[in-house]
C-alpha cells in the first residue's frame, strides 16, 4: 500500500510552508489566517504594505509563522525575487495558492450596451490579472518546485469559467483559460517532474467580498436582482462563507489528496450542477 497514514498525519498541513498570492483579500486573508491556525508558514504575496501589516497582525498569536512580501503578480522579476527570499528564510516552498484576481467594470457589458461596445483596455487588463497572475507565480514558483521533485499549487476558479456569466466577459474568458491552464500544467509537471507536483483548482461558488458586494446586495443587506437570480440557481439559497473555502483548500494541500491532480473542485452549494429549472 502506497499510502498507510493515519488520519491525523493524512491531514497534517503543519510546517508547510505556504504561498498565498492577494493574500490580503477577503476569501485568501480567511484562507490565510486558517492556514496558520493549522501550522502551516504562510507567506502573503500582495501590492499594499498596509493590507499585508493588517493580516500579519491578525495571524500574530497563531502557530504558524506569517510573512509579507510587498509584489505584483504581473512582475515576473519580482515573483523569482520573492520566491528566493521563501526559499532563504524557510528553506523550502511547499505550495502556491494563486487566489489575486477579480473583475472590473470595464471588461463587463452593461445591460443598457452591446459587445460591440466591449473596452478591449479593461478587457486586456482582467484577462492579464487573473491568467497572467496565475502563470507568472505559477512558472517563478514551478523552478523551485522543480528542483525540490515536490510542490502544490492550487489556483482560484470560478463559476465563471464553465458556464459562461450573463455580461461578465473579461472575467469568464480568463477563468475558463485558468481551469485550462491548471489541467494542462498538472499534467506536464507530473509526466516530467513526478507524482509529488500537483496542480488543482478550487472554483468557490458566490461569495460576498468587497468586488461583488455591490452586485449582489443592496445597502439593506437584502440581495439586489442579480443577487436574487444567483440565489435562485444555488440549491442552497445562500451565499458562501469565506471559511467554507478552508476545508477544500486544506484537503487539496494535505496528503489526503496526493493522488488528485488537474482537478477543479468546486465549493458553491451546488451552483454548478443545477440547470435552474
Ligand atoms: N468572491 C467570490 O464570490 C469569488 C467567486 C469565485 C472566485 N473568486 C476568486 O477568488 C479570488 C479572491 O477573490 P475575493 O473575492 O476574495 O476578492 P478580493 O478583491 O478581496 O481579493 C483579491 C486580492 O487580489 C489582490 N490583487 C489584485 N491584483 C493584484 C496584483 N496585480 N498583484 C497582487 N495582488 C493583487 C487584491 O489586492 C486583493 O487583495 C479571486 O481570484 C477571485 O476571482 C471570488
Amino acid at each position: 500500500m502506497l499510502n498507510q497514514k493515519s488520519p491525523a498525519q493524512l491531514f497534517d498541513i503543519s510546517n508547510r510552508v505556504i504561498v498565498v498570492t492577494g493574500g490580503t483579500g477577503v476569501l485568501a486573508g480567511s484562507a490565510v489566517k486558517y492556514l496558520a491556525s493549522q501550522g502551516a508558514h504562510v507567506v502573503i504575496l500582495a501590492r499594499d504594505q498596509s493590507k499585508i501589516d493588517a493580516v500579519l497582525a491578525a495571524t500574530r498569536d497563531l502557530p504558524g509563522e506569517c510573512v509579507g512580501y510587498q509584489c505584483n503578480v504581473l512582475d515576473q522579476a519580482g515573483l523569482e525575487l520573492v520566491c528566493n527570499a521563501v526559499i532563504a528564510r524557510f528553506g523550502r516552498v511547499d505550495v502556491l495558492i494563486n487566489a489575486a484576481g477579480g473583475n472590473q467594470a470595464g471588461a463587463t457589458i452593461a445591460p443598457d450596451s452591446s459587445v460591440l461596445d466591449l473596452n478591449h483596455t479593461a478587457y486586456r487588463q482582467v484577462m492579464d490579472l487573473n491568467l497572467d497572475g496565475t502563470v507568472k507565480p505559477s512558472l517563478a514558483f514551478a523552478k523551485a518546485f522543480i528542483a525540490q521533485r515536490s510542490g502544490c499549487i492550487i489556483n482560484f476558479s470560478s463559476m465563471a469559467a464553465a458556464q459562461a456569466i450573463t455580461r461578465v466577459l473579461g472575467y469568464s474568458n480568463a477563468k475558463a483559460a485558468v481551469d485550462n491552464f491548471t489541467k494542462w500544467l498538472a499534467v506536464e509537471l507530473a509526466q516530467k517532474y513526478g507524482p509529488a507536483l500537483r496542480v488543482n483548482a478550487i472554483a468557490p461558488g458566490f461569495f460576498i467580498a468587497d468586488q461583488n458586494r455591490r452586485l449582489l446586495l443592496n445597502e439593506d443587506g437584502s440581495p439586489t436582482a442579480r443577487g436574487k437570480a444567483v440565489l435562485a440557481k444555488t440549491p442552497f439559497k445562500r451565499f458562501g462563507e469565506s471559511n467554507e473555502l478552508h476545508g477544500a483548500l486544506h484537503f487539496l494541500i494535505s496528503d489526503a489528496s496526493a493522488f488528485v491532480t488537474g482537478t477543479v473542485l468546486a465549493v458553491d452549494g451546488g451552483f454548478s450542477c443545477f440547470s435552474g429549472v
